[in-house]
C-alpha cells in the first residue's frame, strides 16, 4: 500500500503543486482533499496511470504540456509543443495595453503564440478591436482554438510581424523571441519552439526588425509596447529612440526586473 504522504515522498524531486495536482485528478478529488488526508491509500490502479506522467515530467515535459492547459490571466489556455507556455511576467503586457488604449482603438499582437495577450486584451477591453499575428500556423491553430472557447473576436494572420500590411496601429504590444542562440537557460526549455524562443546571436534579432517596422505603423500618440529579457531594456530603449519614437521608458515586472520597454510615436 502506498499513502498519500508517501507517494508525495517519493517524488519530492518533481514541483510539490504539480504532483498534488496530478494526484488529485487520477483519484478524482481537489487538491485540498489530498492535502486534508496524507495517510489515505492510493489504489493501485490509480498509481499505474501516474507512472507515465511522473516519467514524462522527469523527462523534462513541462506540466503544462502534460495537462494542455495553463492559466494566464485567469483564463485558461489550452496549450501545446506548438506553442510557447504563456509566462506570468507577460501579464504586464495585458496590464499596460488595458491601461494605455484609447477608447475603441485598435491594437496588433505580434508573434501571439496561444494568443494569450490578445485574447487577455480583449476580455478586459471588448471595445478594442484586437487583430494577433504569428508566422507558425500550428501556434495560429491553438490561438483561434482558444479566441473560440473564450469567446474573444480576434482577427488572426500568418505573416511575418507587420510584413505584407500597410494597416496603422493606436497599440502595438509584442512578447517576441529574445533568447540568444548560446544562451544556458535554452536547455531548459527543450520542449518549446525554437521559433518562439530564440533570436540570434545576441536575443535581439526579432525586436530589431519590429521596432522600425511598428513605429512606420502606428496612429500619433500610438504605443508600441515590447516584453525582452532582464538585460535587454538598455538596447531596446537605444533601438525605439533611434526609430525616433518618443517617451521611451521601461516597466519592472512584479520581481523587480525591467521587462517591458514602450514607446510612442509623437507624428511626423
Ligand atoms: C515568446 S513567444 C510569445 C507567445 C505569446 N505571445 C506569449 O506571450 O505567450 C514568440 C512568438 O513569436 C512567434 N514568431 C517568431 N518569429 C516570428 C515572426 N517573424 N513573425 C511573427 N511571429 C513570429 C513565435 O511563433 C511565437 O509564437
Amino acid at each position: 500500500m502506498t499513502t498519500v504522504r508517501q507517494w508525495l515522498q517519493q517524488t519530492s524531486d518533481l514541483p510539490l503543486i504539480e504532483c498534488e495536482l496530478l494526484l488529485g485528478e487520477v483519484m478524482v478529488l481537489s487538491r485540498a482533499q489530498i492535502l486534508a488526508y496524507p495517510d489515505r491509500a492510493i489504489p493501485a490502479n490509480a498509481l499505474q496511470q501516474l507512472q507515465p506522467t511522473i516519467e514524462q515530467l522527469r523527462a523534462g515535459q513541462p506540466f503544462a504540456y502534460i495537462t494542455g492547459e495553463r492559466e494566464f490571466w485567469g483564463l485558461n489556455f489550452r496549450v501545446t509543443a506548438d506553442v510557447l507556455i504563456p509566462r506570468p511576467e507577460t501579464e504586464l503586457l495585458v496590464e499596460l495595453v488595458v491601461e494605455l488604449a484609447p477608447q475603441g482603438g485598435n491594437v496588433v499582437d505580434l508573434g501571439t503564440g496561444s494568443g494569450a495577450i490578445a485574447i487577455a486584451v480583449k476580455s478586459e477591453r471588448p471595445d478594442l478591436a484586437v487583430t494577433a499575428v504569428d508566422k507558425s500556423g500550428a501556434a495560429l491553430k491553438i490561438a483561434r482554438h482558444n479566441a473560440c472557447r473564450l469567446k474573444a473576436d480576434i482577427a488572426f494572420h500568418q505573416q511575418s510581424w507587420l510584413q505584407g500590411s500597410n494597416a496603422v496601429w493606436d497599440i502595438v504590444v509584442s512578447n517576441p523571441p529574445y533568447i540568444a542562440e548560446r544562451d544556458p537557460h535554452l536547455a531548459a526549455l527543450r520542449a518549446e519552439p525554437r521559433l518562439a524562443l530564440v533570436a540570434g546571436t545576441d536575443g535581439l534579432d526579432a525586436i530589431r526588425q519590429i521596432i522600425p517596422a511598428a513605429s512606420k505603423q502606428m496612429h500619433q500618440n500610438g504605443y508600441l509596447l515590447i516584453e525582452h529579457g532582464f538585460d535587454q531594456a538598455e538596447s531596446v530603449q537605444q533601438l525605439m529612440s533611434v526609430a525616433g519614437l518618443a517617451n521611451v521608458h521601461s516597466r519592472k515586472d512584479l520581481a523587480g526586473i525591467n521587462r517591458v520597454t514602450l514607446a510612442q510615436y509623437a507624428g511626423r
